[in-house]
C-alpha cells in the first residue's frame, strides 16, 4: 500500500498531482539523466561543484520519493564515459560527493529496502570509490525494495558492444549458435539484465538529447523534459512527470485499440492507456 501522508501532505500541491495520479499505472522503471548543475551554480556565481553539490538533495528526494511509490527501478545517470574530458578537480569533486552521498545515506538506504546497484564499468573508477561502491553493494544486497541504479563510467554504446562481444566469444567458443544470438540474449549481458526496461525517461534543464544514455533500453519509454535544472528537482517534478507519463498512450508499434489485447512480445508490460 503505498502511504501517500508519506509522500505528500494533504492541502500542497504535491498531493494535488498526486491525487491526480493512478497508482496502478506508474511506470515500474524510471530513469533520470540528471543535468543543469552547471547552469544552477552559474546562475548564482557558484563553482560548478557546488551545483554538483547542491544536486545531491534532489538525488535525496528523487530516490525517497520512487522508493515510497513503490517503484521497481529508479537509474540515475550521474557519470558517463564522456564525463572523463571535464576537468580534473571537477572529476575528482564529483566522486568525492558520490562517496560522501554514500556513506552518509547507506543507513537509510538499507532502512527503508533500497537495493544499490552501479551501472557501467565499476573497474574504471578510483579504488577508494570502487571500495565505498563495493561496500554499499554489499550492505544492500539483501534489500527487496526499490533498485537504486547509479550509472558511473557508464556508455550506451559501450555497454552494448560489450554485449555483443560476450555472445561473440560463446559462438566461437561453440556454447551458442549464431542463430542464439537474440534480442533477450544480448538483453541478459546487459548491466541492467533482470530489470524491467524503463517506461520513463526524464531529462532535466530542457536539453533534448538522450546523451548515450541506456540506448538499447529506452526503445519504448516515454520521455520527459523539464526545464528544471537537477539541483531545483523535487517530488513536485517527479510527480509531474508521472502525470505527463499517464497522459500518454503507449502503443509499442501498434495501433490504440490493438493495446487492449496486451503488448507485443518483448514490450514492457505496462500501462494501457485508458
Ligand atoms: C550534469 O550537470 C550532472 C552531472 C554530470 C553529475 C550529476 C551528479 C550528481 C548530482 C552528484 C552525485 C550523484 C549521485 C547519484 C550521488 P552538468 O554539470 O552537465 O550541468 P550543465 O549542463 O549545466 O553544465
Amino acid at each position: 500500500m503505498i502511504d501517500k501522508d508519506s509522500i505528500a501532505p494533504t492541502g500542497t500541491p504535491e498531493r494535488t498531482l498526486l491525487d491526480g495520479l493512478d497508482l496502478e499505472r506508474l511506470p515500474r522503471h524510471v530513469a533520470v539523466i540528471m543535468d543543469g548543475n552547471g547552469r544552477w551554480a552559474r546562475r548564482r556565481r557558484l563553482p560548478r561543484v557546488e551545483g554538483h553539490r547542491a544536486g545531491i538533495d534532489a538525488v535525496r528526494a528523487t530516490v525517497e520519493t520512487a522508493a515510497r511509490l513503490h517503484l521497481q527501478a529508479l537509474t540515475l545517470y550521474a557519470f558517463s564515459t564522456e564525463n572523463w574530458k571535464r576537468p580534473a578537480l571537477e572529476v575528482a569533486a564529483l566522486m568525492s560527493l558520490l562517496k560522501e552521498y554514500l556513506r552518509r545515506e547507506l543507513r537509510s538506504l538499507v532502512k527503508n529496502d533500497i537495493r544499490f546497484r552501479v551501472v557501467g564499468r565499476l573497474e574504471g573508477l578510483d579504488p577508494s570509490v570502487q571500495r565505498t561502491l563495493r561496500h554499499g553493494l554489499a550492505a544492500t544486497a539483501e534489500c527487496k525494495g526499490l533498485l537504486f541504479n547509479i550509472a558511473l563510467n557508464y556508455s550506451g554504446r559501450a555497454e552494448i558492444a560489450d554485449a555483443a562481444r560476450a555472445l561473440a566469444a560463446e559462438v566461437a567458443a561453440g556454447k551458442r549458435t549464431p542463430e542464439e544470438v537474440t534480442e533477450e540474449a544480448l538483453a541478459a549481458r546487459l548491466y541492467t539484465a533482470g530489470t524491467p526496461d524503463p517506461d520513463l525517461l526524464i531529462r532535466t534543464s530542457g536539453e533534448m538529447r538522450i546523451s548515450n544514455f541506456l540506448l538499447w533500453q529506452i526503445a519504448y519509454a516515454e520521455i520527459h523534459v523539464t526545464p528544471v535544472f537537477w539541483p531545483d528537482f523535487r517530488c513536485r517534478h517527479f510527480l509531474e512527470a508521472l502525470a505527463d507519463f499517464q497522459r500518454r498512450e503507449r502503443r509499442y508499434g501498434g495501433v490504440g485499440e490493438e493495446l487492449s489485447a496486451g503488448p507485443a512480445d518483448g514490450a514492457p508490460q505496462v500501462l494501457i492507456s485508458r
